[in-house]
């Protein structure tokens, strides 16, 4: 957590500001306006919802979001706060999960796809999968669970899958026995598997033998066993591995399956052909699921989601900042294996009758106009994406979407600020300057989204995450608790005064740890239960803008102390960019003697680059100069040939900053591209063995979120 006062050593009066008062160098964009077109056929255009949803009308306000799904049993209490900031909502509310994204579509939409799987490898054709094919394969897989592996309601399953459509067939199949998912991302290692299986005591591990990335089959079950030896080691014995099958005829797998206790679920499957099963009725406050989310220092969070407030919250945002009707054709290109998925792949669009696409690889294989094709061929309207995805995109093929015809109504972008560079490419020539774009801000532990335009309401503004979301009432604290007011020009850390029903139950198993890192920072009564002393703290900075809009500068701990001034370091990649040449950008502190901490820009070209490392390099540093002032200047601009990236697509600053620092990188083997640390280092460090030096606190913290 950030000091109170700046030690470092500057001190004239202006770095004496307190480290939330981040230094804002953004200019304004200019804004867009949706397009007529979509307005005209939008979900969300109705002028009085601000007032619906306005803070006199809280918690009631929730009831519109809850009044989308269908109840067993109607709620007696919207919002429960006695055990504050342990919320409930809809207390005393019944439903199932999977009722009601599969089981109430059939009557109007029983023969339409409710997923479409996309294998990467394009000569095998996309397969649909209809509302009626989901309601069997769902109900075949819970009588699996139950009857078979002796699941029920409030066990635990680990689920370690990549993108297919048996991942959402069995976390459907979980919440129709109100068995709690804990869905591993499938490009974890085995060993961060394994110690989410024991951290959440998961007796059953469900798997697949294998996949396609970047054109390869990939040995997937291999993981299965260093999970299961490693959830052994921390203490939780998994009794059973179900492996799904990739191919129908073949095997994806070189691994032997282990007598006894590892099973084909397509055999297995045969026994329960055309089983029904009756959906359970949960309570609202149930968990759903657990998402396990790192933190910057200790063991990966599991985030518990409830049932009734989650599923109403993802619903209600998925139908008006998605504006998801049920003719759409809906793509997020976000992994499941994410918060993202969960709510805007499964839960929020089943709920609305859509059609979700899950494509199974790398979007940029086998080459940069995949993506395209996938959105002509199956008629894709709405497109949900990363801004990495989208500076990936741009850098492989800048006019590649203008060779396919898909037309886009709406696109999203969540997960790290956008620079204003890559939104116009996205807006200009990826949706064809007609589709609107939301910029959805939030976290794992949220649920849904908490800052975005209304799509048919609100002006866009490039780099801006947007207003609050309805009923989501926020506010901007320094680290006095001052409140730093919108329009101020300051920045400060962004935390919600409200609950809402997507926020998060508890860390599962550890609930001192979730007062203590979301509410305790800002609360003044630890026995109050009244909402308005539980400000969450979200661990972002932020500013407000004079019009409403939020614009997040990037988690409180990746920001730079640069002579007493803390500057995003997205605002500096954001000015790198402007460079023309440039296509990635990524900013990381080192240690200077003078001013407490520089920064270090490393850079990516777009390919074809004529200009030498050394002009790029000052054009770079100008670009920060104008941009921001001459106190970003950093001390190095480096342009490798390539970032070291999560396979989720994240730019790993804390490789760059611990090699920049002389620190030891760690572990790399989960990254897409770990031989690319290597080149770096021998670049920046020389060609001699690593060396090794230790670095404070916040260098060896920085980025460590990622
Ligand atoms: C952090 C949460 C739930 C979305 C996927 C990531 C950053 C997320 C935006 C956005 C600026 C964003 C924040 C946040 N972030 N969306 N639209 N603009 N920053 O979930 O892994 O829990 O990360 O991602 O820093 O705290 P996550």
């Amino acid at each position: 957590m950030a000091k109170a006062e700046s030690e470092s050593a500057g001190t004239d009066n202006e770095s004496r500001l307190s480290e939330a008062e981040i230094a804002v160098h953004w200019k304004e964009e200019k804004v867009y306006y949706p397009n007529p077109r979509f307005v005209g056929q939008a979900n969300l255009t109705d002028p009085t919802v601000k007032d619906r949803f306005a803070e006199k009308n809280f918690p009631e306000c929730f009831r519109e979001y809850a009044d989308l799904l269908t109840w067993d049993k109607y709620w007696t209490t919207t919002l429960d706060t006695s055990k504050a900031p342990f919320w409930k909502w809809f207390v005393g509310g019944k439903l199932n999960v999977s009722y009601n994204c599969v089981d109430r579509q059939l009557e109007k939409n029983r023969n339409k796809a409710a997923l479409i799987f996309v294998s990467e490898d394009e000569a095998e054709p996309p397969v649909a999968v209809t509302y009626q094919d989901l309601y069997i394969r769902v109900n075949e897989m819970a009588a699996l669970l139950r009857d078979f592996c002796g699941l029920k309601t409030g066990d635990r399953v680990t689920i370690h899958m990549p993108m297919v459509a048996e991942l959402p067939i069995t976390m459907l199949a979980c919440a129709r026995l109100g068995v709690i998912h804990s869905v591993v991302y499938g490009g974890f290692s085995g060993e961060a598997c394994g110690s989410r299986i024991a951290d959440s005591g998961s007796r059953i591990l469900i798997t697949i033998d294998g996949y396609y990335r970047s054109g390869k089959v990939i040995d997937h079950k291999a993981n299965a066993d260093i999970a299961v030896r490693k959830a052994q080691e921390d203490g939780t014995k998994v009794e059973k591995v179900l492996v799904w099958k990739r191919f129908r005829d073949k095997s994806a797998s070189a691994t032997p399956m282990v007598e006894g206790r590892d099973f084909m679920v397509n055999d297995v499957l045969k026994q329960f052909a055309g089983k029904l099963v009756d959906p359970v009725s949960m309570p609202a406050e149930a968990p759903l699921f657990l998402m396990y989310t790192s933190g910057s220092t200790g063991k990966p969070k599991g985030c518990q989601h409830s049932t009734g407030g989650y599923l109403a919250y993802v619903t209600g945002t998925s139908k008006y900042i998605q504006d998801i009707h049920p003719t759409d054709v809906y793509w997020c290109m976000a992994d499941i294996g994410w918060i993202t998925g969960h709510s805007y792949i499964v839960y929020g669009p089943l709920a609305l009758a859509a059609t979700s696409v899950i494509y199974e690889g790398v979007p940029t294989y086998p080459d940069a106009g995949r993506v395209w094709r996938i959105a002509e061929r199956l008629g894709v309207n709405i497109f949900h994406t990363s801004p990495t995805a989208i500076r990936m995109l741009r850098k492989l093929g800048p006019d590649e979407p203008k060779k396919y015809h898909y037309r886009f109504k709406s696109m999203t972008t969540v997960g790290e600020p956008i620079e204003p560079e890559a939104w116009k490419w996205y807006y200009e020539i990826v949706g064809q300057g007609q589709a609107v774009i939301t910029d959805t801000w939030w976290q794992t532990e949220n649920g849904g989204f908490l800052c975005s335009t209304k799509p048919a309401m609100d002006p866009m503004k490039p780099g801006s995450a947007g207003p609050p979301m309805l009923g989501i009432y926020p506010i901007i604290y320094d680290e006095k608790a001052k409140e730093i007011p919108a329009g101020a020009g300051k920045a400060g850390n962004i935390c919600i005064r409200n609950p809402w029903p997507g926020i998060f139950q508890t860390i599962w198993g550890d609930p001192d740890r979730y007062v203590a890192t979301y509410y305790s920072k800002y609360n003044t009564n630890k026995n109050s239960t009244d909402w308005h002393d539980w400000p969450y703290f979200a661990g972002d900075g932020a500013t407000w803008a004079a019009d409403g809009y939020i614009r997040i500068l990037g988690r409180v701990d990746d920001v730079i102390n640069v002579a007493g001034h803390r500057l995003g370091t997205k605002e500096i990649e954001s000015a790198c960019l402007t460079v023309p040449e440039v296509a990635e950008a990524a900013v990381v502190p080192i240690v200077d003697p003078e001013r407490g901490r520089v920064p270090e820009v490393y850079i990516a070209l777009k390919p074809g680059v004529k200009a030498t490392p050394a002009e790029v390099s000052a054009k770079v540093t100008l670009a920060i100069e104008t941009v921001i002032g001459k106190i970003a200047r950093p001390r190095v601009v480096r342009v490798v040939p390539d970032m070291p990236k999560t396979r989720s697509g994240k730019i790993m600053r804390r490789v760059l900053a611990a090699i920049s620092n002389q620190m030891d990188y760690g572990d790399i083997t989960t990254l897409a591209n770990p031989e690319v640390v290597e080149q770096i280092r021998v670049q920046v460090q020389g060609a001699g063995p690593v060396v090794k030096k230790t670095a404070p606190e916040d260098i060896k913290a920085f980025g460590a979120d990622v």
